[in-house]
């Protein structure tokens, strides 16, 4: 036998036995989006290396350590995407959806892509589900952005939930921030890291990223706060979107420190964790990012959202969703019992998937009671028989698998026969 060729580092197959509970959790994510009216976008897998530089930050961990990028035959430099904010917001300036609605909310579920050293809950390709709301400037958006994440994350009935919300101050009441935070931290710059460093000088909201105990630590003792350099909008606004959280009774704890990252944040900025996950306990983050739009070359529009990792939400939820959710089992079993049945079996089963019902074809021609072990391996109701008696008297025989009674019918009387397995009468509950 040839050397089987494996799967690489980081990424996941997503077998038979988990596709359909994914298929559950996409269809519920489907229908909550609708309940909140955003309409699905679905951009391509790869963009150009320059959206991600421009709308994510050259400094930041995504672009700075983790993109795949690679040049096409035109020499192109391309990158599969890694986040899908600056994609969607690409879009909408691309194809003029300002011009269609005052605001668009958008929704997607798509592949993600990231070089990151990978463990639990934390892969090479991943799946996130989220959306964007393009056009609102006004906190009851933040709120209602934060309310359909909680509430989609919650439906799955993961433990320990918390959300953790903070405000990055607008643009202009950064700017102040950022060189009192350089100013603070420039006497200690030799204690940092290159890569600190770098981000102390270019970009320094990045230190707190940074996963250096020593950096971290230095910006407990030093870094000011940047809620003491807030304007007062963006303290008006931040108390807004608290009120608006409360009046949902959805719990949250202000977190100063959450800046999250990605550079396009201004003012809200929020994380959902769950106690279930360890290390990487981010269920989901988002946050407003009025300035990403006019960036990318559109008009000056103001908009926020959220995006969340499938695979963690099915690692916090998935053992309970297996225990509720089962596969469809087929209806029909088809038992091919003679050579001379062979044809007619197959025309057999196109007329009743046809007719809509699930059916699996004998095709090993395996021995009668293969095929009647297979027929119950697959859990199928009711079990189509064909064989030499069958196709002499062009009939066919049907067995219940459940109550092991069996009946030969005409072609025409199948379908009722069938109805009358799937369907069993309710029992009257006075005999
Ligand atoms: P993010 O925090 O980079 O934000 O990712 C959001 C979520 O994606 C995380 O909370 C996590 O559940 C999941 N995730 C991220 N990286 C991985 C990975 N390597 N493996 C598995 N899951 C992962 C964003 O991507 C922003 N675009 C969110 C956003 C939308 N902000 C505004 N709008």
């Amino acid at each position: 036998m040839a050397e089987s060729v494996k799967r690489v580092r980081g990424v996941h197959d997503i077998l038979p036995e988990d596709a359909h509970l994914w298929r559950f959790v996409e269809w519920i994510i489907h229908a909550v989006m609708a309940t909140y009216g955003y309409q699905e976008i679905r951009t391509p897998v790869f963009e150009s290396t320059e959206l991600f530089i421009r709308g994510v930050g050259l400094e930041t961990d995504i672009v700075n350590k983790e993109m795949y990028t690679f040049e096409d035959k035109g020499g192109k430099s391309l990158t599969l995407k890694p986040e899908l904010t600056a994609p969607v917001v690409r879009a909408y300036v691309q194809n003029h959806l300002d011009r269609e609605a005052p605001i668009a909310r958008l929704y997607y579920l798509d592949s993600l892509f990231r070089q990151e050293r990978p463990q639990k809950g934390r892969l090479r390709q991943f799946n996130q589900f989220g959306v964007e709301a393009i056009g609102s400037s006004h906190p009851e958006q933040d709120v209602e952005v934060i309310a359909l994440a909680y509430d989609l994350c919650n439906l799955f009935e993961p433990e320990g939930l918390s959300i953790r919300l903070n405000t990055i101050g607008s643009t202009e009441g950064r700017a102040n921030y950022l060189a009192q935070l350089q100013t603070a931290l420039e006497p200690y710059a030799a204690e940092l890291s290159e890569l600190d460093q770098q981000r102390l000088r270019a970009n320094p909201l990045r230190l707190f990223d940074s996963k250096s105990p020593a950096t971290q630590a230095l910006l407990d003792e030093k870094a000011p706060l940047i809620s003491d350099y807030l304007t007062e909008e963006d303290r008006q606004n931040f108390n807004d979107v608290q009120d608006g959280l409360k009046a949902l009774n959805i719990p949250f704890e202000h977190d100063p420190k959450l800046v999250r990252g990605l550079d396009y944040y201004t003012r809200t900025t929020f994380e959902i964790t769950s106690q279930q996950l360890g290390a990487q306990d981010a269920l989901c983050g988002g946050g407003r990012y009025d300035k990403l739009v006019s960036q990318l070359g559109g008009p000056d529009t103001p908009a926020v959202g959220f995006a969340a990792g499938m695979e963690r939400l099915l690692l916090v939820a998935g053992d309970r969703l297996k225990e509720k959710i089962t596969p469809r089992q087929p209806d029909v079993y088809l038992i091919v019992l003679s050579d001379d049945a062979r044809t007619s079996a197959l025309v057999r089963a196109q007329e009743l998937r046809a007719s809509g019902y699930t059916v699996i074809l004998e095709t090993l021609r395996r021995s009668t009671r293969a095929q009647f072990r297979e027929a119950n391996r697959v859990g199928a109701k009711a079990a189509v028989i064909l064989g030499e008696e069958e196709m002499k008297t062009d009939t066919c025989t049907i067995k219940n698998m459940t109550s092991g009674d069996q009946q030969t019918v005409s072609p025409e009387q199948l379908s009722s026969a069938l109805d009358a397995i799937l369907h069993p009468p309710a029992e009257d509950a006075s005999d």
